[in-house]
């Protein structure tokens, strides 16, 4: 992939995303929120490309998948006003969907089929196992770089939420109840994945966001996360119970170790 593909894969992307702004505040709001996140998510990848030492070529690759991992969401969200994909569409196939038909990546076709690839997985509740060398670690990236914006995305949006709610212009996918439910408790602090569809609260969103550590590839990225707390700042904003210490008590642990033994998944 030339260098200077980058450049004009960033033009066309503004391009492409100011066609979705209009007149109606609360699609503008949501549809800057994506178009930032993804603009962030390059700056991560750029860290972890950074703290694994990638050669130049991978490292272009790795900064288009992050430019363009969610460019399904404003096509998205204009058809459906949701980023909820159960409800609407699978964001990531649209994502590789709309590059395909718009023929904006004009690179070597492997690279292509790598870059289809990590877009198509980045959202998916687990990766296959049968990726080769570059896919797996194209992919793992893209899972990473996403999930640290994404950490600071909802910090920011539960501050705001919480100064006022009354006009808090993102979306809420879930009722904002005092509660946790036992089950997600008990599955974070099992190490176990949970699936968006048994999600009953807010709250319950916010458990299931700690969990995200055990899906953390790279501990760089376990590195980053600890350094700017995001989890202690998450668990600030749940119900201080006994539940919550021992999930946060586990989560940290987990972490630590992992970062202490340098351990990548
Ligand atoms: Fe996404």
């Amino acid at each position: 992939m030339r260098p200077e593909k980058l450049a004009q894969f960033e033009k066309w992307y503004d391009q492409y995303i100011n066609t979705f702004y209009g007149d109606d505040k609360y699609i503008n709001a949501n549809i800057r929120l994506k178009h930032d996140h993804a603009r962030r998510v390059v700056e991560e990848m750029r860290y972890l490309a950074d703290s694994l030492a990638l050669d130049e070529n991978r490292r272009r690759i790795a900064e288009t998948i992050a430019l363009f991992h969610d460019i399904g969401r404003f096509e998205q969200f204009i058809r459906y006003q949701t980023y909820h994909d159960p409800k609407s569409i699978d964001h990531n196939k649209l994502g590789v969907k709309i590059l395909c038909e718009k023929k904006i990546l004009d690179i070597d076709i492997a690279e292509r089929q790598l870059v289809e690839k990590a877009i198509a997985l980045h959202g998916t509740k687990q990766l296959p196992t049968d990726l080769s060398g570059d896919e797996a670690l194209f992919c793992k990236l893209i899972r990473d770089a996403d999930k640290l914006d994404i950490y600071q995305v909802v910090i920011n949006g539960y501050r705001r939420y919480l100064a006022d709610p009354d006009n808090f212009d993102l979306e809420v996918e879930l009722p904002n109840e005092p509660f946790v439910s036992p089950e997600i408790v008990e599955a974070v602090l099992n190490g176990k994945r949970v699936g968006y569809e048994f999600l009953k609260t807010w709250n319950d969103m916010k458990v299931l966001q700690l969990g995200w550590v055990y899906d953390i590839n790279f501990a760089s990225a376990l590195r980053r996360i600890r350094e700017r707390k995001l989890l202690e700042q998450i668990v600030d904003f749940l119900p201080k119970t006994p539940q919550i210490e021992q999930v946060k008590k586990v989560i940290f642990k987990y972490m630590d170790d992992r970062i202490k033994n340098n351990v990548n998944l």
